[in-house]
């Protein structure tokens, strides 16, 4: 058993925060038009990103708030030059939260095995397309062998069980539904689909068109015999069985059937900012506290628990996707943090 936790990081609705996810940088290798413009250049200047000290700081006081879940993300998270560091130094505090990492997949093929070696247990690889044409097209990079040599590598590492993460867009990848399932059944990988949400900040997303998860259920459902596993906790994938399993594939219907009702999750920006959605209007400035004030480092420690706690209670019963009021966030998904 851990130590008896003295708080737990409870909003006005009751959801429990156990999880974060974590921007390790805006950058990225590539340019998918769901996320960034491509010829987005509004990066954030490297001195604003938070230090790994500081980091780890802040998870240190998340998970005596009752954090024990760990998502690295980006950006693109492996461009972040101590990302091997990064893992280790979270694999070593105390009470190790569980720790994923959410990447494309280019810069695999060289970071598996480090990152195995320091404690990393599982990836998420962005896929979204199985034609070198279309990922150039959707990507504005020619990186398709990289991404297929990362997953290998990955595989060769052993950090399974490695889910993809796909992404459909109306006239652009909407036909490779099942043939991206009997891939990743094939190799032996777990294929997730997630609805496209505004996030981009350059307003490609569009309602009327959107592939939603429905339509993910029929394209496979003629092909495959999809059975739906019971959903459990604050797991947002809906999940099927694939002819009656063990494999499964998950269709995650972020807008048409949000799961915010059981969300239990925070998220920090590579800049050190607090939010409590990816759809939050206010950010919690987090960094200001590290290197603004000459407080003690216990002080210090005391006012990010508060603003921890003041970024639960400040949660919103969901993402307003559907409500005519909505506004998509100022910043792109890259820099939230995916
Ligand atoms: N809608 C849905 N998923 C997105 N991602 C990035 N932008 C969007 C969006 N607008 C996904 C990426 C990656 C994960 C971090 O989030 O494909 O798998
Ligand atoms: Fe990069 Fe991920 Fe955004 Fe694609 S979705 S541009 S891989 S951060």
């Amino acid at each position: 058993m851990g130590e008896l936790r003295m708080s737990a990081l409870i909003d006005t609705f009751g959801r429990v925060h156990r999880d974060i996810r974590v921007s390790l940088t805006d950058r990225c290798n590539l340019r998918c038009t769901y996320c960034m413009p491509h010829d987005f250049a509004a990066w954030m200047p490297t001195e604003d990103l938070l230090s790994t000290d500081e980091l780890m700081t802040i998870l240190e006081v998340g998970i005596d708030a009752g954090i024990d879940e760990v998502r690295l993300t980006g950006g693109e998270p492996l461009l972040r030059p101590d990302i091997v560091d990064i893992v280790a130094r979270i694999n070593s505090l105390p009470n190790p939260p569980k720790l994923s990492l959410t990447t494309n997949g280019i810069r695999l093929a060289a970071l598996a095995q480090p990152l195995k070696d320091a404690g990393l247990e599982r990836v998420n690889i962005s896929l979204d397309t199985l034609s070198a044409e279309r990922f150039k097209a959707m990507t504005f990079r020619d990186r398709f062998d990289d991404v297929l040599k990362g997953i290998k590598s990955a595989r060769d590492a052993d950090l399974t069980p490695i889910k993809i993460n796909t992404v459909l867009m109306p006239d652009v990848n909407d036909d490779e539904a099942v043939g991206l399932l009997k891939w990743a059944l094939d190799e032996g990988l777990k294929l997730r689909f997630i609805e496209q949400m505004p996030l981009d900040a350059g307003g490609v997303w569009d309602r009327s068109t959107m592939v939603t998860a429905d339509d993910v259920f029929h394209a496979l459902n003629p092909v495959f015999s999809l059975t739906a596993v019971e959903a459990r906790g604050s797991a947002p994938a809906e999940e099927f069985l694939v002819n009656g399993g063990p494999e499964t594939v998950g269709i995650i219907a972020s807008v048409t059937r949000p799961f915010c009702g059981s969300c239990d999750r925070l998220r920090l920006t590579s800049d050190g900012q607090l939010r409590s959605c990816l759809f939050a209007t206010k950010e919690m400035d987090l960094r200001s506290v590290l290197r603004e004030s000459d407080d003690s480092d216990e002080a210090k420690r005391a006012e990010i628990a508060l603003r921890f706690g003041k970024t639960v209670l400040s949660k919103l019963p969901g993402h307003g996707i559907n409500d005519p009021s909505f506004i998509q966030p100022a910043r792109p998904m890259s820099a939230i943090g995916g």
